[in-house]
């Protein structure tokens, strides 16, 4: 399938991410990660955060263009994160993108970050189709969005206080096991038993939201009466546990939408997506349950360019306008809001 050529920018928080996509294929898709940058400070610096972008974004738009076998001439539209995200971040990958989209005479498409995640099955499947659910589940966000139409979002529920990769980070730094935390528990659990510590699963009276600090606590108190008692269980068993405790409630929240809603679509996006345990989750409840499952591969759940242009091509297929050239970026912007 073809369709528009689209050069994608993402840069609202610790990855810079160039991509051509024709249509919804991928034709290249590059990031520079500055975990490395980030890692000594166990945390993502804003500041730190801009210049890692304003290094790598001109390197990284030529080599997607490279690997692409394009010519710049022939982008029919940039597409770059508006919000939400870090302000100085987001700022270099938008005043990157509104100059190439001048510099062409082409139009831009300032994107929602949390769009393109909900958009990034679209890359790998077919039949990815309205009306379903959709978890959408990274560092800064957890939401189940009811996509009624391309564009057309209800949040059904979210997080009332931490995100699910926040958790996983927070918990990750507590137990030293260093950042991003959510690849970090995921790895560690490897031969964890997920039932040695029962963790609380909370809120099982809101159907649709989320809560993580309570874990959080519970995980902090857990350890350290351990230690005092001496009887620190294996790390891989607690890994395994804390696991275990959100993929439970992300799974079985998302599900409690689709059987509410009645839609036989459900979709996943967003960092958290990249987790091994919960890709298995959700296969199983999916299979359990007859509906069709769209989790795209582990790179294109993590932050990268690629899902930004595919909303890009989505506007376009329908005749929407490019941007005001004068616009800014909107670190707060929400989705359907
Ligand atoms: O979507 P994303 O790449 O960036 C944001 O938009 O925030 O998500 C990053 C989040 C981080 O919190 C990271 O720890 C988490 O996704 N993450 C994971 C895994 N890989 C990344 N969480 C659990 N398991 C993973 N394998
Ligand atoms: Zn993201």
């Amino acid at each position: 399938m073809t369709g528009p050529l689209v050069l994608g920018i993402e840069t609202s928080c610790d990855e810079t991410g160039v991509a051509v996509v024709e249509g919804f294929t991928v034709r290249s898709s590059v990031i520079s990660s500055q975990v490395d940058d980030h890692a000594r400070f166990g945390g993502v610096v804003p500041e730190v955060a801009a210049r890692a972008h304003v290094e790598a974004i001109r390197p990284l738009a030529h080599q997607a263009i490279t690997l692409a076998g394009i010519h710049p001439n022939d982008i029919e539209a940039v597409a770059v994160t508006r919000g939400p995200g870090l302000s100085g971040a987001l700022s270099v990958g938008y005043s990157y993108a509104k100059s190439l989209a001048y510099s062409l005479g082409r139009p831009m498409y300032g994107v929602d970050h949390m769009e393109g995640h909900l958009f990034a099955p679209r890359l790998s499947f077919d039949g990815y189709e309205p009306p379903a659910v959709v978890l959408l589940a990274s560092g800064g966000h957890s939401q189940i969005i009811h996509v009624k139409r391309w564009g057309e979002y209800e949040v059904l529920g979210g997080t009332i206080d931490d995100a699910a990769g926040e958790a996983f980070d927070k918990l990750a730094r507590f137990m030293g096991l260093g950042y991003p935390g959510g690849p970090a528990i995921d790895k560690d659990s490897d031969g964890g038993d997920p039932e040695a510590v029962q963790f609380p699963r909370a809120l099982r009276d809101r159907p649709f939201d989320f809560s993580f600090s309570g874990l959080k606590t519970s995980v902090i108190t857990y350890l350290e009466k351990a230690r005092d008692a001496d009887e620190l269980p294996a790390r891989n068993d607690v890994s395994a546990s804390i696991q275990e405790a959100i993929v439970d409630v992300l799974v079985a929240k998302t599900f409690n939408a689709v059987e509410s809603t009645g839609v036989e679509i459900v979709g996943a996006g967003g960092g958290v997506l990249a987790n091994r345990r919960l890709r298995e989750k959700f296969a199983e409840e999916a299979d359990r349950r007859g509906v069709g499952l769209f989790v795209p591969e582990p790179a294109l759940c993590t932050d990268n360019g690629a899902m930004i242009a595919s909303v890009a091509v989505d506007r376009i297929s329908d005749g929407v306008p490019g941007d005001d050239l004068f616009g800014d970026v909107d670190p707060g912007l929400a989705l359907g809001s």
